[in-house]
C-alpha cells in the first residue's frame, strides 16, 4: 500500500478528535489500538486533523513512537504500513509524560489539549488496569476535562468492570459521580466483532428466521469460546478471575442477550440495550442446590496442542501450585419468558482446548416423526451455526440423501463464509473506536447491564469461592468431565467444534 494515506471507505466519517490514551506504553495500545487507528486513518474514518495523545511515563516521545512502530509490524503485519504512511500517522501523535496519580499530569494534559487547533472533542481511553479508572475520571474532572462544553468528552474503559456484583456497583457509582452515564463507554470487544453484529442483521433483516426463533422450534443454544492459548503470562489477573468472570460474565453473556432479545423498536443505543437488559432480567436465578447440575468448572493439566507439549495451568509462571482456578467454565442458563421458556442456553469457554473457535450454535428440535430412522447415522436435527471466529460466517446443518442408488443419509452443511461477502472484515477495535468517535453506544455495555449480569453470576461465584479442588482436563483434548452430562438431554449433545 503506497500513495495517499487517506482513502475512502465505508462508514460515517468522524470529526477532528483528540484520542487520549492512558497507558499508551502498554500492550493493548501496541497490539490493538494503534493498528486500529492506523487503519481508520488510512481509510478516512479517522479525521486527518485528529490527534493521538499518549499519557505514559519513563519514555521519550521518540522511544514511544519507535515501540509503536515495531508493535505494528509485530502484531498487525497484515496492515503492511510503509514509511510514508507511518510518518503521516506518527505526526498526529504526541506524548504527555506523567504519573496517573499525579494531579499535574491532568493539568498538563489539559494544557496540551488547549493548544490543539480546531479539535475540541476528546476521547479518553483507559488502557490501564481497572483500579485506575476512578483515579483517571476524578483527575480529568478536576481540570475540567470531564465537562462537555465545546465538544464531546467520552471515557472508554475495558473489562473487567468489577470482580463481583458489589465491586461492579462501586465502580459504576464512582464513575457516575464525576461523569454522566452517556459519557462512559464500556468496551466488550466481542460486540465489536463483525460476525456478532451480523447476527443482528440476520435476525432482524430476514423474515424466515423469526418464526423459528423460539421455544417451539429450538431445542437449545450453545454459545462458546474455545481457545488453544493458555493464560499468556497473565497469572496475576487470571488467578483472581478464572474463566467464568473472564469470558462468561462478560463476552458470552453479552452475546446471549443479542441472540435472545426481542426486536428493538429502533436501532439506537438505548432501544437495543433496553431489550438486552430485559433478557438478563429474565434469566432464572441458579439456586445453590442446582449449581452442580447447571455448571461445570475444570482446569487443564499438561498435554499436547498442535504436536507441541504444553504444561499444566499450575505450572504457569505466577500460578499457585494449589490453585483451583477454573480454566474451563460452562453454565446452563434458562430465560424465563414467552419466547425461551424451557430452552437451555449453554455458555462455555476454555483455555488450552484443541483449537480456537467461537460459535453460536442454534440446535433445532428433531422432526416429530422420523421416516428415515433406519437410514440415519446420527440424530436428525438441524443446526444453524454463527461462527464468530476464525473463518467468520454462517453454516446450516441439514440432512441429505447420499448420491446413488441408496436411501442412506448424510449430514450436509451449507456454508456462507463472511469473507465471500466482499470488503475487509474490520477488527473489533476499529469498529468500537469508530463508534465512540461518532457517539454510537449501541455496542457498549450500560451500567445496569453490567450489574444485572454480575447478579446472575454471583451465586456461582459464591458456590465456587472456597473450592479446594477442581476437575482436570488434559490440554489439547475435549475430555472435560461433566460437559457431556450438562448437555445429555439436548439434541446432539455437546457441540465440539468444528462441524
Ligand atoms: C479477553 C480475555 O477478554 O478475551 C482473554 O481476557 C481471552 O482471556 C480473550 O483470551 C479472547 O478474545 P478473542 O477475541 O481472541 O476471542
Amino acid at each position: 500500500m503506497t500513495g495517499d494515506i487517506y482513502k475512502q471507505c465505508i462508514g460515517e466519517p468522524t470529526e477532528p478528535s483528540n484520542i487520549v490514551i492512558f497507558g499508551a506504553g502498554g500492550d493493548l495500545t501496541k497490539r490493538k489500538l494503534v493498528p486500529a487507528l492506523v487503519k481508520m486513518l488510512r481509510c478516512g474514518l479517522l479525521h486527518k486533523k485528529s490527534r493521538i495523545i499518549g499519557v505514559l511515563k519513563g519514555r521519550t516521545q521518540a522511544d514511544w513512537l519507535d515501540s509503536l512502530y515495531h508493535g505494528m509490524h509485530e502484531y498487525a503485519p497484515d496492515i503492511d504500513i510503509d514509511a510514508q504512511q507511518w510518518q503521516t500517522f506518527s505526526a498526529l501523535c504526541k506524548m504527555v509524560p506523567g504519573d496517573l496519580q499525579d494531579e499535574s499530569t491532568y493539568a498538563e494534559l489539559a494544557t496540551a489539549l488547549e493548544t490543539i487547533d480546531g479539535c475540541t472533542h476528546a476521547m479518553f481511553y483507559c488502557a490501564v488496569p481497572p483500579e485506575w479508572y476512578t483515579t483517571i475520571a476524578i483527575g480529568l474532572n478536576k481540570v475540567g476535562l470531564g465537562e462537555e462544553k465545546d465538544g464531546f468528552r467520552r471515557m472508554v474503559i475495558e473489562k473487567p468492570f468489577g470482580m463481583d456484583l458489589e465491586s461492579a456497583k462501586k465502580l459504576n457509582r464512582e464513575l457516575q459521580a464525576v461523569l454522566d452515564e452517556s459519557q462512559i463507554y464500556r468496551i466488550d470487544h466481542y460486540l465489536g466483532k463483525e460476525s456478532v453484529q451480523n447476527l443482528l442483521v440476520y435476525r432482524f433483516a430476514n423474515s424466515i428466521l423469526e418464526p423459528l426463533w423460539n421455544r417451539n422450534f429450538i431445542d437449545h443454544i450453545q454459545i462458546s469460546a474455545a481457545e488453544s492459548i493458555g493464560i499468556e503470562y497473565r497469572a496475576n489477573y487470571y488467578e483472581k478471575s478464572g474463566a467464568l468472570r473472564d469470558m462468561i460474565q462478560s463476552h458470552l453473556m453479552q452475546v446471549m442477550t443479542l441472540v435472545a432479545m426481542e426486536p428493538p423498536v429502533e436501532f439506537t443505543a438505548d432501544a437495543v440495550r433496553d431489550e438486552k437488559i430485559k433478557v438478563l432480567r429474565a434469566v432464572r436465578a441458579i439456586e445453590p442446590e442446582n449449581i452442580k447440575k447447571q455448571t461445570v468448572a475444570a482446569q487443564y493439566s499438561s498435554g499436547t496442542i498442535d504436536d507441541e507439549p504444553v504444561g499444566s495451568y499450575v505450572s504457569e509462571e505466577g500460578v499457585s501450585p494449589e490453585s483451583a482456578t477454573e480454566t474451563f467454565a460452562a453454565v446452563r442458563f434458562y430465560i424465563d419468558n414467552w419466547r425461551w421458556q424451557g430452552v437451555p442456553f449453554v455458555l462455555w469457554t476454555g483455555k488450552r482446548l484443541p483449537r480456537r473457535v467461537s460459535e453460536i450454535v442454534i440446535r433445532f428440535r428433531k422432526p416429530p416423526f422420523n421416516l428415515f430412522d433406519a437410514q440415519a447415522s446420527s440424530p436428525l436435527a438441524n443446526a444453524l451455526v454463527f461462527r464468530l471466529h476464525p473463518d467468520e460466517g454462517i453454516a446450516l446443518r441439514m440432512n441429505a440423501k447420499l448420491p446413488g442408488l441408496t436411501t442412506e443419509m448424510r449430514r450436509s452443511v451449507m456454508r456462507a463464509p463472511y469473507s465471500e461477502e466482499g470488503g475487509d472484515v474490520a477488527d473489533a477495535y476499529e469498529v468500537l473506536l469508530h463508534d465512540v468517535l461518532i457517539g454510537d453506544a449501541t455496542l457498549f455495555s450500560r451500567a445496569d447491564e453490567v450489574e444485572e449480569s454480575w447478579s446472575i453470576i454471583q451465586p456461582i461465584l459464591e458456590a465456587w469461592k472456597d473450592r479446594l479442588a477442581i476437575n482436570r482436563y488434559h490440554a489439547g483434548t475435549w475430555e472435560v468431565e461433566g460437559m457431556e452430562e450438562l448437555l445429555s438431554d439436548c439434541v446432539l449433545g455437546w457441540h465440539k467444534p468444528p462441524y
